[in-house]
Parts: C-alpha cells; sequence; structure tokens
C-alpha cells in the first residue's frame, strides 16, 4: 500500500501543546470538560475497537449489516467505470472493504484512499485488505482537516467519501455544519457520501451500549486521565473516578462523564499547575448524538447535499445516509 503523510514532524509538538492546553482550559472551567477527541491515543483506538466488537454496542454490527445489504446496490447508483473511495477515519477497514467488494464485483476499478491520523491504524488496514488488480490502495495519514483539503488534487474521478461509524455523532451542532460545509467543498458536482447515523432508540439499549457488562467503555473513558498522566505530568490517581454514561432525552445524546470519588487535587507537571475537584464533581467527555431521518434530510440539505436515499436496518437503529453534491446550474449563468 502507498502511504501519504500529511503530518509535519512539528505538528507533533503542536499536537502535544493543543492537548496541554486543552487539558489546563478544560479543567479550569465550572463544568470540567475533555474533548473526546483526545480518547484515541494506540490503547484508546484498541479499546474502541473492542467496544464495537461487543455485544452490548450494537452500532458497529448494525452498520456492518447495512452495508452488506448494499455493497450491490452502491453500484447501480454511482455507475462510472472508475471511482475513488475515501474513507476518513478508516478503522480497520473491514466496513469499507464491503462497500469496495461491491464495485469490484461490478467490474469497476477503485482507487481507495483511507485517511487517518494514525499511522499504525493505516498499517493495520493496508494488512487486512485484499490485493485485487482493479484495487489501488493509496493510505493518507492525516487530520479530517488537512485530508480533505488533499481530497480535490486526487484526480478528477467521482469520489464515493465514506463517513461511517456515526462518528458525526460526536461533533457538536457548530462542528458539525463546519465539517459538512469543508466536506461539500472538497468534493465537485456529482459526488456522493455515505454517512453512518446512529438512532434514537429506547433508552435502555443506548445506555447498555456505552456501559459494556466487560467494563471496556469504562476503560476506555478513564484511558484519558492515563494517557494525560503520561503525556502531561499528570498524578492523578484513577480509581478515584468513576465513568458514568446516560442517555439525555432532551438533548437526544449519549453522555459521558468521570466523576470524582473523593475531594482531591491533581496537579499537571507539564502545565506546572494543580486542580482541585470536589467530592462527585464531574467532567464530561463525550456526546453522542441520536439522530432521526427527518434530522439526516436536514442535515445534508442545510450543508448543500441532496440525499439519495436512506438505508436502515430491519430494527431501524441505524442509518447509513447517502448524500449527493448537486450544484444546481442558476438558469441565467
Ligand atoms: C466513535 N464514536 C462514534 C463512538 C460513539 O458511539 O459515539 C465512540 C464511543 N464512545 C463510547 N463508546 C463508543
Amino acid at each position: 500500500m502507498k502511504l501519504t503523510n500529511l503530518i509535519e514532524t512539528d505538528q507533533t509538538s503542536q499536537h502535544h501543546e493543543a492537548f496541554l492546553a486543552d487539558v489546563v482550559n478544560g479543567l479550569s472551567t465550572e463544568q470540567k470538560s475533555i474533548s473526546a477527541k483526545y480518547f484515541y491515543d494506540d490503547i484508546g483506538s484498541e479499546l474502541f475497537q473492542k467496544i464495537s466488537q461487543h455485544h452490548d454496542y450494537y452500532p458497529t454490527k448494525t452498520e456492518f449489516s447495512i452495508l452488506e445489504n448494499i455493497s450491490n446496490l452502491l453500484p447501480t447508483i454511482i455507475n462510472d467505470a472508475e471511482i475513488d473511495i475515501i474513507e476518513l477515519g478508516a478503522g480497520d477497514g473491514h466496513k469499507s472493504e464491503l462497500i469496495i467488494n461491491g464495485f469490484i464485483n461490478a467490474k469497476r476499478k477503485v482507487n481507495f484512499y483511507p485517511i487517518d491520523i494514525s499511522e499504525k491504524a493505516m498499517q493495520l488496514l493496508g494488512d487486512n485488505l485484499s490485493i485485487n488488480e482493479n484495487l489501488h490502495i493509496h493510505g493518507v495519514v492525516a487530520d479530517y482537516l488537512h485530508g480533505l483539503a488533499h481530497l480535490k488534487a486526487i484526480s478528477n474521478n467521482k469520489k464515493l467519501v465514506l463517513f461511517l461509524g456515526s462518528n458525526i455523532g460526536n461533533f457538536n451542532k457548530e462542528q458539525t455544519d463546519q465539517f459538512l460545509t469543508m466536506l461539500c467543498n472538497a468534493l465537485n458536482n456529482d459526488d456522493y457520501v455515505l454517512m453512518g447515523f446512529d438512532l434514537k432508540k429506547d433508552p435502555a439499549i443506548l445506555n447498555k451500549a456505552y456501559n459494556d457488562d466487560a467494563g471496556l467503555t469504562k476503560a476506555f473513558n478513564l484511558n484519558l486521565l492515563t494517557r494525560i498522566n503520561r503525556e502531561l505530568g499528570g498524578d492523578i490517581d484513577i480509581t478515584q473516578f468513576m465513568h458514568y454514561g446516560f442517555y439525555n432525552p432532551y438533548r437526544s445524546t449519549m453522555e459521558s462523564y468521570l466523576i470524582s470519588l473523593a475531594e482531591q487535587t491533581i496537579t499537571l507537571k507539564a502545565a506546572n499547575q494543580t486542580f482541585h475537584f470536589k467530592h462527585l464533581e464531574s467532567i464530561h467527555l463525550e456526546y453522542s448524538h441520536k439522530f432521526t431521518p427527518s434530522g439526516i434530510t436536514k442535515l445534508a440539505e442545510h450543508n448543500g447535499f441532496e440525499i439519495t436515499q436512506l438505508f436502515s436496518d430491519e430494527k431501524d437503529y441505524f442509518i447509513d445516509a447517502l448524500f449527493h453534491k448537486i450544484v444546481h446550474k442558476d438558469m441565467y449563468d
């Protein structure tokens, strides 16, 4: 697999500075918070892979079943002889493989561009995908922003961007609009996006998925504190925090917090600063938004896309939405 690394060497130290600044700011506000984007160090990414295979966490397998059902249908909708499939946050590649195989089976040429911030994840994905003479794989190590900016320059082929797993649900409203506008700008007229959305459902099912019985989600959340200890010189006693995840119907989100089990003060050497926690004070970590079909349509149309089709599973737990970028020419142009 060919690999392009768009991460400049000084970006690593910039990431460290940004992590430090975000943690210091997040722990200095009235409602303490740390952004969920910092979950994904190597250990966090591995834990997320385990969560996604656990029986309580339905989104991954549900989306997999949808993709299995539509993989042969997509090439009948997007019927170009050669296509660029770009995946943002590629993960282990098992879902993308289903989509790619649909096009290969329909005798199309596929150029697959997985984009991921982690070079390690990218190499794993390269090992997982099977070689085919009609499939070219070119990994891009980059964040979404740089990866998307790189998209336009790739080729003039029709593009299908995959943004799966309901990753969009972890953005807030402002980040969602910003991301979709950026994505739309990075595409040409008549390109497509296949985007995963987790749907609103019985809160009992949601609460179970984010409080799995193997304690993986708990470990995933607490790993953020371990990361702070390791990378920012923290002295946090992990046993003094508990994981708390619940569905908030008012906001239609799963929310996750860490709650301090004691009154305590922690020190961050990298910032030369201490932070005080009252007994039962919380740190907000993550929102995971749950959508409705009409909300998905509104979101697409508000950001320059048309919906080609919404694909759901038999329980209506999840939707993969096919967005189409259509530029309507002004009749007086
Ligand atoms: C990556 N993302 C879509 C997951 C989600 O369901 O929001 C992250 C996650 N958090 C806890 N479990 C999984």
